[in-house]
C-alpha cells in the first residue's frame, strides 16, 4: 500500500491516512463575531467526505484583537464552543480527525483599535504600527492560548496546532527581524523562544492530545531565521511535548519568494533530521506521486495540502487512483466505483 494511505498514529490519535488539509482562513464569519457559519459547515464537511485523514481548521483567533480580519473564526469566548462542536461532529462522522489552528495575528491584525507585537515596528506601510506588548499583556496572551485550548477540547477537537508561522504573533517573537526587545523576551534565541515556550507549557498543562506547531522555517532575508537555526528551537519544542512541526516558510517581513513544487520540503527534511521530530511538509504539493516521494524518502511524516484541496475537495481519491490504492468511500457514493 502507498505510504500516503497508511494509518499514522500520534499519541492517542490514529489518522486513517497521511493527508492533512492545511489550515486556510475562509474569512467567512460574516457577522464579525468569530462564529461558525454555513460556509464553514459545508467547506469542512466536504473535505471530510473527500477522505482527508486530518482537517486542521483555519487560523482561529484566541483574542479578538488577534484576528487577521474581522471575519476570522474565533475561540476567545465560550460562545464559540457551540459552532465549533458542530464542525467537529461534521468532520469526525466521516472518520476524519479534527484539528484547529490556534492563532494570534500580532502586527498583521487588521481589526479596529490597537494591535500588539513584540516590538513597535509595522510589517509594512500598509499595516498599522503595533504597540509593543508589556509583560502583563504577554502573560494575558499566553493564558488566552491555554483557555482556547480548553475550549477546543470542549468542542471535541482531536488535535491542536499553534500558529507560529507567516509573520503572526508567535513568529514575530521568534524572528530577530521583528523582535527587537531588550528584555527576557528578546535578544538570544532562547529569549525569543520564551513566548512560545510559555504558550506550549500552558497548553500542555491541560491538553494531553497531539500538539503541532507551524513555523516559518526561512525568513528569506539577511539576518532572519533559517531552517538550520530552527533545528535548535525544534529540539526545545520536542522536549516540551510538541509532536510534530508543520514546516512552512516566509511572511515575517515582506520578502521575495519564488515558490516551485515542493519548495519547502527541504526545510522539513532539515528539521526532521536535525531535531529528530516528526514533520509535516506543505507548499505546492499537488499529486499523489509527489506526496509519496516525500514520505518514502523520509522527508516528512505528514503531507499537508492547501490550495489543491480548495480546487478539489475529493483530491484524496485522485491521489489514491494515481498510487493504485483503493480507499474507502461513504456508502452513499459506493455506486461511483462500480460499473
Ligand atoms: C486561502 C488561504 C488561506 C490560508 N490561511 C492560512 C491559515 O489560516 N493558517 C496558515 O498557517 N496558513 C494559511 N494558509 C497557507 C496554507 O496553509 C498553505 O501553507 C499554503 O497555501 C501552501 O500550501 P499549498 O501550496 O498546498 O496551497 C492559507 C492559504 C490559502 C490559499
Amino acid at each position: 500500500m502507498a505510504k500516503l494511505f497508511e494509518p499514522y498514529t500520534i499519541r492517542n490519535l490514529t489518522l486513517k491516512n497521511r493527508i492533512a488539509m492545511a489550515p486556510m482562513c475562509m474569512y467567512s464569519s460574516d457577522k464579525e463575531d468569530g462564529k461558525v457559519e454555513d460556509w464553514h459547515r459545508v467547506h469542512y464537511g466536504s473535505r471530510a467526505v473527500g477522505q482527508s485523514g486530518l482537517i486542521i481548521l483555519e487560523a482561529t483567533a484566541v483574542q479578538p484583537q488577534g484576528r487577521i480580519s474581522a471575519q476570522d473564526l474565533g475561540i476567545w469566548d465560550d460562545a464559540h464552543i457551540e459552532g465549533l462542536t458542530e464542525l467537529t461532529r461534521l468532520i469526525k462522522q466521516h472518520g476524519t480527525a479534527a484539528g484547529i489552528q490556534l492563532a494570534h495575528a500580532g502586527r498583521k491584525a487588521t481589526v479596529d483599535g490597537d494591535i500588539q507585537a513584540p516590538s513597535a515596528i509595522a510589517f509594512s506601510d500598509e499595516y498599522k504600527t503595533p504597540v509593543a506588548m508589556s509583560k502583563e499583556e504577554i502573560t494575558e496572551t499566553v493564558n488566552a492560548f491555554a483557555v482556547a485550548a480548553n475550549r477546543a477540547a470542549d468542542a471535541g477537537f482531536d488535535l491542536l496546532e499553534l500558529h507560529g508561522a507567516h509573520g503572526y504573533l508567535i513568529n514575530e517573537f521568534l524572528s530577530p527581524l521583528s523582535n527587537h526587545r531588550i528584555d527576557e523576551y528578546g535578544g538570544s534565541a532562547e529569549n525569543r523562544y520564551r513566548f512560545l515556550r510559555e504558550i506550549i507549557d500552558a497548553v500542555r498543562d491541560t491538553w494531553e492530545g497531539p500538539l503541532f506547531v507551524r513555523i516559518s522555517a526561512e525568513d528569506y532575508t539577511e539576518g532572519g531565521m533559517t531552517s538550520e537555526q530552527y533545528v535548535e528551537m525544534a529540539k526545545w519544542m520536542k522536549d516540551q511535548g510538541v509532536d510534530l512541526i508543520d514546516v512552512s516558510s516566509g511572511a515575517v517581513v515582506p520578502a521575495k519568494i519564488n515558490p516551485f513544487p515542493g519548495y519547502q520540503v527541504p526545510y522539513s527534511e532539515t528539521i526532521r533530521t536535525g531535531a529528530e521530530i516528526a514533520t509535516g511538509a506543505v507548499g505546492l504539493i499537488t499529486s499523489g506521486l509527489q506526496a509519496e516521494e516525500i514520505l518514502g524518502n523520509d522527508r516528512a511524516d505528514l503531507i499537508l495540502i492547501g490550495r489543491e484541496l480548495l480546487r478539489d475537495a475529493y483530491w484524496p481519491y485522485q491521489a489514491a487512483r494515481e498510487l493504485h490504492t483503493e480507499i474507502e468511500s461513504p456508502v452513499q457514493y459506493g455506486r461511483a466505483w462500480t460499473f
